[in-house]
């Protein structure tokens, strides 16, 4: 019979705080103004981090659009998979919806506004290199088919913050077994939309867009890599990167790319958009690693957003049990960033 041992990051349902006890505005709004150094500003002048002392702004107004509707929002809240609960509290909506990166729309956190100029429908992801047959998919005909399940997960960005998020989404695993991959398939690349017309980012010539990121294989079809369609029980708002986007939780966050328009089987290692920029501090595996500091952020410990806490960071944020069988052997391979 099948027995399935709890993992150190799943709590009993009983021991989980609910969202309503735990959220206490003030304390979460104190805990907002964290370090609020951009990831690629700093890749590109070479500047030390300094703190942003972000304030919490009103979350984004959706502007008024005429693209046609998002089909799949009668499926949320999704079933929660209650094999993901957390040793944490969930960040507050208003917090991670407040403060993102998403470089498309600018290179700082503050983007939720100018982000709702994306259009999310329609919104097609094609699927090609090496597979059976190349296809494209429409967002709302792949949310359909797909096994939907709502997830909590860590997430800790390179940055040194931290939030916990309930996603909503389906495994990666269950894409790739629908796109039919060949045994030549070693990385799953990903890539971005590029539309410099409604995303200013990418009007700066100087970042390789678009956005592109990959995994291997085994990776791509680890239990715990997620498509996110969703968060906080509704269809995903466009500052996380709707319609979809992956999370990735033992990474760090860059490698959980958003707003995906392009799935690739390739059986040459993807270089990812990061990667090209600044090879001597973002690689392909990015595995979190509290003990291999980053040039300008210590890894060995991190803010959590919202509560004005920092606490240690743990080796695969927490994840290591799962996924540290995925690199044995990979020794030789710089795997921490
Ligand atoms: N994906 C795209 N397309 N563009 C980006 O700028 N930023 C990455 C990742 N995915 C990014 C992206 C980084 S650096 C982080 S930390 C996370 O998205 C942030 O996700 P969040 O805004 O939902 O917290």
């Amino acid at each position: 019979m099948f027995y399935k041992r709890p993992r150190r990051w799943e709590l009993k349902e009983r021991d989980a705080t609910p969202e309503s006890v735990f959220l206490n505005r003030r304390r979460l709004l104190a805990g907002a103004a964290v370090g609020a150094t951009a990831v690629g500003t700093i890749a590109l002048s070479g500047r030390l981090g300094g703190s942003g002392g972000a304030k919490l702004m009103p979350p984004a107004e959706a502007a008024a659009d005429d693209a046609p509707p998002d089909l799949t929002a009668q499926y949320y809240p999704f079933e929660p998979n209650d094999r993901f609960v957390l040793d944490r509290e969930i960040t507050d909506e208003a917090i991670a919806s407040t403060y993102n990166n998403f470089y498309e729309f600018g290179s700082h956190k503050r983007i939720s506004r100018e982000a709702q100029a994306l259009q999310i429908r329609p919104w097609e992801i094609k699927v090609d290199g090496e597979v059976e047959q190349e296809f494209t998919i429409g967002i709302d005909d792949l949310v359909k088919r797909m096994p939907r399940e709502e997830r909590l997960y860590r997430f800790r960005c390179v940055e040194a913050w931290s939030m916990a998020v309930p996603w909503s989404g389906f495994t990666l695993k269950a894409f790739v077994d629908m796109a039919r991959p060949l045994s030549s398939a070693k990385y799953v690349r990903m890539e971005t939309f590029l539309n410099r017309k409604v995303a200013s980012g990418q009007r700066q010539f100087w970042y390789p867009w678009p956005y592109v990121e990959g995994l291997t294989i085994e990776e791509a079809t680890h239990d715990l890599s997620f498509m996110v369609t969703g968060v906080y029980g509704k269809p995903l708002a466009k500052q996380f990167g709707a319609p979809l986007r992956l999370a990735v939780p033992w990474k760090y966050g860059f490698k959980s790319i958003k707003s995906i328009v392009r799935i690739s089987f390739t059986e040459k290692r993807p270089v990812s958009f990061w990667e090209e920029i600044q090879p001597a501090e973002y690689g392909f595996w990015a595995n979190v690693n509290p003990d291999v500091a980053h040039p300008r952020w210590s890894q060995a410990t991190e803010q959590v957003l919202g509560t004005g806490e920092r606490v240690p960071t743990l080796p695969y944020n927490g994840y290591g049990e799962e996924v540290a069988h995925l690199y044995a052997g990979l020794e030789g391979e710089t795997l921490y960033r």
